[in-house]
């Protein structure tokens, strides 16, 4: 299931930081002690889950010893997750050994005693367990049916609106906020086109950068996605089979490929007016506070004939959380908005079944029925006139940055 709530929201400061202003020295430390917090979720996943285990185990042991010995299997399927888990933590282990100094341009000084683990809360560790269920969907073989019913489309709309045989695709630029693992970008990127993710969650930024960057043998590494579920399993077993990743060496991409994750608010990271030819989200529009600020920044930041694709539900993640501004909007009135802007919605599907982070195994399965829309921003916001629309389009065919433009209404016109 998507996630429901941001990251930030407990403990407070993180996500509150576009809101509330602190001076730059408040705010490296926020971000400084933000940072330690999710490393310290990873390194306490193992005890969270034996805490679990042994929860589990307790209160079957306090079942009476006629029933326990119906049951012959159950204590051994415990100790199993017990494994699982463990082996989940090398794996995290991993994960945050090559996030403590992933950013170019950041350093987060270091911890005291860093084999002292710190207890996380429950919120951070149903983060770290959606972030473990996100491998599969986005990197392993498991994932593809969801992946082609969630990137598929927008990938394929991307190849309709700028063909390879009508445009110079590694000029044309396509932005994803909220990449989460990467994949959608990534795989945009081996098309040849500029493509950039943006992701906000260091859960998300640490695991990518780990499988982006560090596991290049196919399938190579196994993870447990389902072992925290312990309702809803049909077989013991479901609950602790395994998934293989990465199902695609990540470091395939052609050597002229232009790929880059970039961490940080959406909002706040992508200011630059006209920059981007493709704006895509995919299950993302539903993390922000006030969606129509996702809206004007996009179409601020899309060029003039630019496009916005996207697809996802309305699973607001700040609906109901205590301090949080959340504005759940219908999908008519975003599409409203969307229109007021002035964007030209061309493709529109009001119902798209897909799942997200599915355990097809479960008896219990999430649907979303999405939205579909493609949104352009009219290519005529340059020009004031007839007049100078006609001087300007010569002009702009020697000398402005190729701008997207309709191949339905500009013909054949490409981006050089
Ligand atoms: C539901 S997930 C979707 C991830 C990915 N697009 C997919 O389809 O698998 C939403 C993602 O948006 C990210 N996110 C939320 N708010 C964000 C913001 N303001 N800027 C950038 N990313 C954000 C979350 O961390 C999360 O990874």
């Amino acid at each position: 299931m998507a996630e429901t709530t941001g990251e930030g929201a407990q403990g407070g400061s993180f996500f509150n930081k576009e809101r509330i202003k602190y001076s730059p020295e408040e705010e490296a430390r926020l971000e400084r002690q933000h940072f330690w917090r999710i490393i310290d979720a990873f390194r306490f996943y193992r005890v969270h889950v034996q805490e679990q285990v042994k929860r589990a185990e307790r209160q079957f042991l306090s079942l009476p010893q006629r029933h326990q010995n119906l049951l012959p299997n159950v204590l051994s399927n415990l100790a199993r997750i017990s494994q699982c888990a463990d082996h989940n933590q090398d794996i995290l282990q991993a994960i945050v050994h090559n996030s403590l100094h992933m950013f170019e341009n950041i350093e987060y000084g270091e911890r005291e005693d860093p084999r002292k683990v710190r207890p996380s809360t429950t919120f951070d560790m149903d983060k770290l367990k959606s972030t473990i269920k996100q491998f599969a969907r986005d990197w392993s073989e498991t994932g593809r049916a969801e992946r082609d019913t969630c990137y598929k489309p927008i990938i394929q709309e991307i190849q309709r609106l700028f063909p390879s045989d009508q445009y110079d695709v590694s000029k044309v630029s396509v932005l994803i906020p909220g990449a989460g693992l990467g994949r959608l970008a990534w795989e945009i990127a081996r098309l040849g086109y500029i493509c950039q993710g943006n992701e906000w969650s260091f859960f998300m930024l640490f695991s990518s950068n780990f499988v982006l960057n560090r596991c290049e043998k196919v399938n190579s590494l196994t993870l447990y996605p389902w072992i925290h579920q312990f309702s809803n399993n049909k077989k013991s077993s479901d609950q602790t089979r395994p998934i293989i990743f990465p199902d695609i060496n990540p470091q395939s991409l052609p050597l002229d490929a232009d790929f880059s994750m970039v961490a940080g608010d959406f909002v706040e990271v992508y200011r630059d007016s006209d920059s981007w030819d493709c704006v895509a989200t995919c299950f993302f529009i539903d993390t922000a506070h006030n969606v129509i600020e996702y809206v004007e920044t996009i179409w601020k930041i899309l060029k003039p004939g630019g496009v916005w694709i996207n697809l996802g539900p309305l699973l607001y993640h700040f609906e109901n959380m205590a301090n949080e501004l959340s504005v759940e909007l219908s999908y008519e009135d975003i599409r409203t908005a969307i229109v007021n802007f002035g964007f030209h919605i061309e493709v529109e599907k009001q119902s798209v079944q897909t799942t997200y982070t599915e355990n097809d195994r479960s008896m219990l399965r999430y649907i979303y029925d999405c939205v579909f829309f493609v949104a352009r921003k009219p290519a005529e916001l340059y020009f004031n006139d007839e007049e100078e629309e006609e001087d300007d389009d010569d002009d702009q065919q020697q000398s402005s940055p190729p701008a997207a433009k309709s191949p339905r209404r500009e013909g054949t016109d490409t981006l050089t």
